[in-house]
């Protein structure tokens, strides 16, 4: 379906390869629309799956600047760009809490475990070393803490004996690719939504 004129106004936040970023260009529907891509990372090849599905980009980059100019500048051209909705997917910077602030339930995350464990990086080579049985991935609302936002929606996947980090981190992908753009419609559709530090949903 095309992206409707009701659709919220979705900024993607990314640094790398921007699979998730692909995942969630092809599923707009009528509750979001894609406007901006920001990469601070000049070469991110998820640039080149924004400008090829025609949609805007900016790159700012960080170096040599502080967290919070760098994150006063992505404000300034988010703000700009109309975005109501702000999405990291792969965006390898930790936000200031001014930024999170001034975004609070307008702004996800998705994470490749199932939160609360796993927070943080070398998820899949500490998920194998604890032998668990189920991994999996999380969205959640981003709160200066991280990795530490309420929940919005979570998927597992079925650790392997035979898995290595990486084995295991493409069946993860697999299965943000799936999630992530449901968790982004139950926000862009009213149906969930961040109150007094919980995710409700109607
Ligand atoms: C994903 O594993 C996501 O969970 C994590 O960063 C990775 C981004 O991958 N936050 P991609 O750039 O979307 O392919």
């Amino acid at each position: 379906m095309t992206p409707s004129s009701s659709a919220k106004r979705v900024a993607v936040l990314i640094s790398g390869r921007g699979s998730n970023l692909g995942a969630l260009i092809a599923a707009q529907d009528a509750s979001y629309k894609i406007i901006l891509v920001i990469s601070n990372v000049e070469g991110a090849g998820g640039l080149d799956k924004a400008r090829a599905a025609g949609i805007a980009t900016a790159v700012i980059p960080h170096a040599g600047k502080t967290r919070e100019a760098f994150d006063a500048e992505m404000d300034g051209v988010l703000r700009g760009a109309r975005a109501e909705l702000v999405v990291l997917a792969g965006f390898m910077r930790i936000l200031s809490d001014g930024f999170v602030r001034g975004w609070e339930g307008r702004l996800i995350n998705i994470h490749p475990s199932l939160l609360p464990a796993y927070k943080g990086t070398k998820v899949h080579e500490r998920v194998i070393e604890a032998k668990e049985a189920l991994s999996g991935a999380s969205v959640h609302f981003v709160v200066p803490e991280l990795d530490a936002g309420p929940v919005i929606a979570q998927t597992s996947v079925t650790v392997h004996p035979s898995d290595t980090p990486q084995t295991l981190a493409g069946r993860v992908l697999e299965a943000e690719h799936k999630l992530y753009p449901e968790a982004l419609k139950l926000l862009a559709s009213g149906k969930v939504c961040l109150e007094n530090g919980l995710a409700v949903f109607s």
